[in-house]
């Protein structure tokens, strides 16, 4: 390992002292790259439909269907924007149709609310605002109205009923058709309870109905009041009565996306007291979780370390830290995450650092996105060729999880065995986030220099594709240009930080600037 990190450390010396790139990485390689990442996406994307469909995901093993998050075709909703980001205008415009001919949530299945959120209700906006790019027939109200909006707010009223509770924190399981099952567990996971305001946000803003948007910010207003005197939150909590039942606090599984979100959220919907809260947390974070740019589980209460881990989902942290201005400490963090890919071939889900060896058996690969999220990120920012030669080391690597039909999960990072899952995030974030990282001239990396003005049937206008894209947390993005041609919601204050100085212009992120430029 040592050896790896002095590799990679020269590398990056080197790339600093030169304003040429000191290795260089040469156009046809980058295209080459992205052929073969636009080849494995089909590879998985048609032995999908060919083996699975209409069931949720494939298994690349066994070549058969299964249903796994729901019963609701999940990896063809999850893959539909990618399709439009490769350039496939002809079959995303086929799978629309099929959803709106066939897509029916009305279903008697118990549900995550969290999974059905960012995979399914994400996947419909985003395809509903991209689909403007394909050509398709559009209803005279869009963006406002239209088909897979309405598919999206019929599976968000479905998820409603879980945040009716004392606390307005939500139950983590509901029944797409009956509400909360009878004697439903009231402990859910901080992640269910902070990710929803992007998904959520956007119903509103598009519908100009607040009831989403209220309840993803009551939910998250009351996680904040739930954080420890040091400014900590724990993993999971009781929705009933409000007290912690597990109380590690990291950026990992369990916590990850709500840190996410409260940056992303303040983005979306011009937010600045969101942003504040993960400033707020983001001091804690590093004063209690942060040694020497790895970041491990401690007491919420004390701080005191209590596992020294680092897990696979943490690789989203890097990417957050570039979207809130922070380069150089997203660049420590990569390096860190990167050595352990480079050294196992992989990341496993959790990761002794100072044993330097996976934590507790937790030894699987899953196909994740999250590193090649966060290289994508700081391409965009640095654009240093490290970031194109860490995806295309990652790209090799996932290559040889290939099977007959499809891509397979690793079963074990140590020995490289397979096993029969690919999970639908493969073809909705790692695929797209690769795709991404090589195609630099792709709709969604335009930096704000360009777009178009659309004008609503209301009488609105708005800036489509110039480039103001969120992505939630399942990587689907969000064309906030569009709310201009919708609602304006009054600005409920639901926040108790009104005091706090407004700081929301002094960030910098891709994303303001690119608003700024228009
Ligand atoms: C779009 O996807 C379909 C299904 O995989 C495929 O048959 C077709 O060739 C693709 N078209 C383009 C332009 O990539
Ligand atoms: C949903 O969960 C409840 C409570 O655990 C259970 O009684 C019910 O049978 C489940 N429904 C389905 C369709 O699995
Ligand atoms: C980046 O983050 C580190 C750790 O939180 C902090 O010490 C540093 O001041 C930050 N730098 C910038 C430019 O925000
Ligand atoms: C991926 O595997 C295919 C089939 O074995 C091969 O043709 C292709 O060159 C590989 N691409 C990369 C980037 O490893």
């Amino acid at each position: 390992m040592v050896t790896n990190i002095n590799k990679f450390s020269s590398i990056i010396i080197v790339v600093c002292l030169t304003t040429n790139f000191a290795r260089n990485v040469e156009k046809w390689e980058i295209d080459s790259f992205r052929r073969d990442v636009k080849e494995m996406f089909y590879h998985g994307y048609d032995n999908y439909l060919r083996h699975a469909y209409p069931y949720d995901e494939l298994k690349p093993l066994s070549c058969q269907g299964m249903n796994t998050w729901g019963s609701f075709s999940l990896t063809l909703i999850d893959s539909l924007d990618t399709l439009l980001i490769m350039g496939n205008k002809t079959e995303f415009a086929r799978v629309v149709k099929i959803l709106i001919d066939t897509a029916n949530f009305d279903i008697d299945i118990n549900v995550s609310v969290f999974e059905t959120n960012i995979r399914i209700v994400g996947g419909l906006l985003s395809a509903h605002l991209l689909s403007h790019k394909a050509g398709l027939e559009l209803e005279d109200n869009w963006p406002c109205d239209g088909p897979l909006l309405r598919l999206a707010v019929d599976v968000a009223d479905r998820l409603l009923p879980a945040f009716d509770t004392r606390t307005n924190l939500p139950y983590g399981t509901i029944n797409l058709r009956h509400g909360v099952p009878k004697g439903e567990t009231t402990i859910t996971s901080t992640a269910t309870c902070g990710t929803l305001i992007v998904e959520f946000g956007t119903l509103s803003l598009l519908t100009g109905v607040s009831k989403y948007k209220d309840a993803a910010m009551k939910s998250i207003l009351a996680l904040w009041e739930k954080k420890s005197a040091i400014g900590l939150v724990g993993n999971h909590i009781d929705s009933n009565s409000g007290s912690w039942t597990a109380k590690e606090s990291g950026i990992g599984g369990g916590i990850d996306s709500y840190f996410e979100y409260l940056v992303k959220g303040s983005l979306l919907n011009d937010d600045p007291e969101l942003m504040d809260m993960f400033k707020e947390y983001n001091k804690a974070i590093y004063k209690y979780l942060n040694y020497a740019d790895w970041y491990v589980w401690a007491d919420m209460m004390r701080g005191n370390v209590v596992i020294p881990i680092f897990q696979s989902l943490d690789a989203f942290w890097p990417g957050i830290q570039v979207l809130v201005g922070n380069i150089t400490q997203a660049a420590k963090t990569f390096r860190n995450y990167y050595s352990v890919w480079r050294r196992l071939g992989f990341i496993p889900e959790s990761y002794a650092i100072t044993d330097n060896m996976p934590y507790s058996n937790r030894n699987e690969y899953p196909l994740r996105p999250e590193l090649i999220e966060s290289a994508w990120y700081l391409y965009i920012a640095t654009k240093d060729p490290i970031y194109l030669e860490a995806g295309m080391e990652i790209t090799k690597s996932i290559n040889r999880t290939r099977t007959k039909c499809g891509f397979a999960t690793v079963k074990n990072v140590m020995n490289h065995e397979l096993e029969d899952r690919m999970e639908s995030f493969f073809l909705a974030e790692t695929t797209k986030y690769l795709y991404l990282l090589f195609d630099t001239e792709n709709f969604i990396n335009n930096d704000g220099k360009f777009g178009v003005t659309y004008k609503s049937k209301n009488g609105k206008s708005c800036i489509l594709d110039s480039g103001s894209y969120i992505f939630n947390t399942e990587a689907h993005p969000i064309d906030k240009g569009a709310f201009d041609c919708c609602h304006s919601l009054d600005s409920k204050k639901f926040s108790k930080l009104s005091a706090l100085k407004c700081e929301a212009n002094t960030f910098r992120s891709r994303l303001s600037t690119a608003s700024a430029i228009i």
